[in-house]
């Protein structure tokens, strides 16, 4: 299976830059599975319906979000009806939505997706290991599912390095996503789970992770509040992963990082 997978669209430069790299994307590198980060979509907080709906309508199977899942409130009402938008998993039981999803893919093979988010340097939360391990007891790789893809929304490159690490031949993908930019540690782990600490986000990088530079360094460097945060508008660059998997086991060949458009060096999987 040929999985896209791209980080945090931030803002509207983000969002449309992502939309607008979809089609491409799918096309030149077979997509059969492709899947967004939208929690900054609505000016760097949260995913409005109407970004949700087009970010779907340009391509995305699933969208996934983290810690800014409803900073647009709309969202909370809207995400029972959204079986393919996904908040994480490890929220308190009773929260609105859903963790994961499972598609099936036109040609029938089915691949199963999970939003987890960690906890070092995050809110107070359940334990995403033993929410995606209780998970695990339901779908198996090389079983019910081809391919499972972990979006673990975390700050810490640890946690996030541990989680890869624990479902290390159980899962397809760990991507990281939160920090808004990408490393370069992308590999296929021992037991054949593809990982990256963070995809890097879709957004201007003459920023602040992709807000505007003047409003959040005055915050760090005078210690006053400044203007409230708003995203930087310039060009974005689509950053993410592509992955291939092997369907009879459902894990990983190769993994290599996706970056187009913006200012960041280009990348694109031969
Ligand atoms: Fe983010
Ligand atoms: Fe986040």
């Amino acid at each position: 299976m040929r999985i896209l997978f791209l980080g945090d669209t931030v803002g509207r430069s983000g969002r449309e830059a992502a939309a607008a790299r979809l089609p491409e994307l799918r096309r030149a590198l077979r997509i059969d599975l492709a899947i967004v980060n939208a929690e900054n979509a609505s000016h760097g907080f949260g995913c409005a319906p109407e970004m949700a709906e087009a970010l779907f309508a340009a391509g995305a199977d699933v969208i996934t979000l983290g810690n800014h899942a409803w900073d647009r409130k709309e969202l909370i009402g809207y995400i029972g009806g959204a079986p393919r938008l996904l908040r994480p998993l490890n929220f308190p039981p009773g929260t609105p939505g859903q963790g994961s999803a499972v598609v099936t893919l036109t040609d029938g093979r089915r691949a199963l997706v999970l939003n987890a988010m960690g906890r070092l340097f995050m809110d107070p939360l359940d334990c995403p290991f033993r929410a995606t391990q209780e998970l695990l007891t339901r779908h198996r790789l090389g079983g019910t599912v081809h391919a499972i893809v972990s979006d673990f929304h975390a700050e810490a490159t640890s946690e996030k390095m541990a989680y890869a690490h624990v479902f290390d031949g159980q899962l397809s993908l760990v991507v990281g996503t939160h920090t808004h930019v990408p490393t370069a540690d992308h590999q296929v782990l021992p037991g054949g789970t593809a990982f990256q600490s963070d995809a890097g986000m879709c957004g201007d990088y003459d920023s602040v992770i992709g807000m505007s530079k003047d409003g959040a360094a005055t915050r760090f460097w005078r210690k006053m509040p400044g203007d409230r945060l708003h995203p930087a508008e310039g060009e974005a660059t689509v950053c993410g992963l592509f992955v291939e998997t092997d369907d009879s086991t459902g894990h990983a060949r190769r993994v290599e990082p996706v970056r187009v458009g913006g200012r960041l060096s280009q990348v694109m999987p031969l």
